[in-house]
């Protein structure tokens, strides 16, 4: 066997992945030189080495944790006789990643599976948990196909202000536009500022890194119960130190592997649970992209038609009202499974959790106890009918999502003028203007916020209510994008609209005042402009230009539309598939 050390190697330490000098003893020598230099004896040397995914960065608030959490994994390591070694990919954070952490979720995947590959570890852990921290990270695993034990960084608690609890970012948005109203002065304003994030974590509500979190769990990535502990809980640091003692345990028994979690089964368990959970849009995209990683498709089609059969349970932000602690405390993801479980035949419960037993053996086992305020009952949904819904017609072919749980009722069907917006600039710069010929009835449209056109699809979809119509009291309006939103936004929002409008699709060709017309309990999203108009401005079409170099040109030309997941086309699927 070669010294790259094939998949399904048991514990081979350091001697596995040696650097290429064509002498492997001299390889070792040299590796182990290197190592006691950095103070390692005979016996760390002997062990099953366990490799720590860290995630962390000063320019990452949310993963400012993940230093205690690496401690915690290192003792459980070392305390199940293995050696834990720490190294750092990039770390992205939604406020700092221009354009958008999207257009550098792939880089980060590309990062996690090529050092996965690099290194000698025998199992891996995974540190994260901001947005797409954890898919990049589990895309990465699963094409590097080790075994792996993921462990999230945690949500943040809630703030307290002035009566009001406060959670990031629904609220944030919430104050925001308040503030753009004009019903919240600049210093009402700034005083909540200071209590919308008052610990470390992640976003507090049902948003993604809340909604990948619970992903993550129900996949068999992460310890039952592990999704919704507080990130400054001490709960999460014991947790994580059963993860290094697990990751050790995995190591020997050389699995499970990440690309094993990975089945029809867990997959389609994933969308329930989003479904469930009221969850992120993003989640869509990020699904899609984990499940084609292990060579299965998951369909537009497919989210829908479970959305239709799972009741909404979880009554968080932005769907409800309450926040990822509450969760937590009312049960966990455990027992929101046990309460769907009556509701879902979509829900496999042979499917592996995060401690290797199926779980149905782990709801067995779990306390009975659950606060239905919060976690449902399914004859009490939080919101009737589906949370996600997929839109299709002529405006988006290939398809389009709304969070139908996060839209006003009056607008679930409606037909109004287009007002268009070209780019994201174009909306800075005419959003606001007290000019802009815009009613309540207008369908706002926001064109090139696709994966080619913005790059990287920013959360720019939940398009602001224009200042003028937001002063009047309007709340909410249709809303139309190749973009996404954030999971802790809401509205009418209709998004990763499909094809997107920098590769020509039908969106590219709206006009001011085309008629759209949006039925959602229909699944339609229309645009009602005749075949020959739209012909001749199809005729007239520009494509944007291609970047010249660098990884813009590598995004531009392989990363695939939302329905795909917005990877890269050559990172889908497996070696051992072709
Ligand atoms: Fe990091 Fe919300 S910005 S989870
Ligand atoms: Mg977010």
């Amino acid at each position: 066997m070669s010294d790259d050390g094939a998949r399904g190697d048991r514990a081979r330490g350091l001697s596995s992945r040696l650097t290429r000098y064509g002498d492997n003893e001299f390889a070792l020598f040299l590796r182990e030189a290197f190592l006691k230099a950095q103070g390692l004896g005979a016996d760390a040397l002997s062990r099953p080495v366990i490799a720590i995914c860290g995630a962390g960065s000063d320019f990452n608030p949310c993963h400012a944790t993940a230093p205690k959490l690496v401690e915690a994994i290192s003792r459980g390591v070392m305390m199940a006789g293995g050696l834990p070694l720490e190294f750092p990919t990039i770390s992205l954070h939604e406020s700092f990643s221009h354009p958008t952490s999207m257009y550098l979720r792939n880089l980060m995947s590309m990062d996690v599976e090529e050092m996965l590959h690099a290194l000698p570890l025998d199992a891996a852990v995974l540190v994260g948990g901001c947005d797409k921290t954890v898919p990049a990270q589990l895309m990465g695993a699963i094409s590097a196909d080790m075994p792996t034990v993921s462990v999230v960084v945690g949500p943040m608690l809630t703030g307290a202000h002035e009566g009001e609890r406060l959670g990031a970012c629904t609220d944030c948005r919430r104050l925001w536009g308040e503030h753009r109203a004009g019903r919240l002065d600049r210093s009402g304003l700034d005083r909540a500022h200071g209590r919308l994030m008052p610990s470390h974590g992640t976003c507090m509500v049902m948003g993604t890194a809340s909604t990948m979190a619970c992903i993550s769990e129900v996949m068999g990535f992460l310890a039952p119960g592990g999704a919704t502990i507080p990130a400054v809980h001490s709960e999460r640091l014991r947790q994580a130190e059963e993860a290094g003692m697990r990751a050790v345990a995995m190591a020997r028994a050389g699995g499970p592997t990440a690309r094993s979690l990975v089945t029809e089964a867990s997959i389609r368990n994933a969308a329930v649970v989003l479904q469930s959970l009221g969850g992120s849009t993003n989640a869509v995209i990020h699904l899609a992209a984990i499940a084609r990683r292990a060579g299965i498709e998951l369909t537009l089609e497919e989210i829908d038609a479970i959305g239709k059969r799972t009741p909404i349970l979880c009554d968080l932000k932005p769907v409800g009202r309450n926040y990822m602690q509450d969760l937590h405390a009312a049960g966990g993801l455990p027992a929101l499974l046990r309460n769907l479980a009556h509701a879902s035949d979509d829900l496999d419960l042979s499917a592996q959790a995060g401690d290797g037993r199926p779980w149905s053996e782990v709801l067995a086992d779990w306390p009975e106890w659950c606060d239905t305020d919060i976690i449902r009952t399914p004859d009490r949904p939080v919101v009737p009918g589906a949370a996600l819904t997929v839109l299709h017609g002529s405006l988006a072919p290939d398809g389009a999502v709304v969070k139908r749980a996060a839209l006003s009722g009056h607008l679930m069907a409606h037909e109004g003028p287009a007002l268009v917006f070209t780019s994201l600039d174009d909306l800075d710069a005419r959003l606001d203007d007290p000019d802009l010929p815009v009613t309540a009835d207008h369908v706002l449209v926001l064109q090139n916020a696709g994966p080619v056109g913005a790059p990287g699809m920013p959360e720019a979809g939940s398009i602001p209510i224009p200042k003028k119509l937001a002063a009047e009291g309007v709340k909410d309006m249709v809303r139309i994008s190749d973009g996404r939103m954030s999971g802790t936004a809401y509205g009418a929002v209709i998004l990763h609209v499909s094809p997107e409008s920098a590769i020509g699709g039908p969106l590219a060709l709206v006009r001011d005042g085309d008629r759209i017309r949006l039925d959602v309990e229909e699944g339609r999203i229309d645009l009602l402009v005749g075949e020959k108009e739209l012909d001749a401005r199809r005729a007239a079409w520009r494509a944007p230009d291609r970047p010249v170099r660098g990884y813009a040109r590598l995004f531009h030309d392989h990363v695939t539309g939302a329905e795909r997941g917005c990877d890269f086309d050559f990172l889908e699927g497996h070696p051992d598939d072709a």
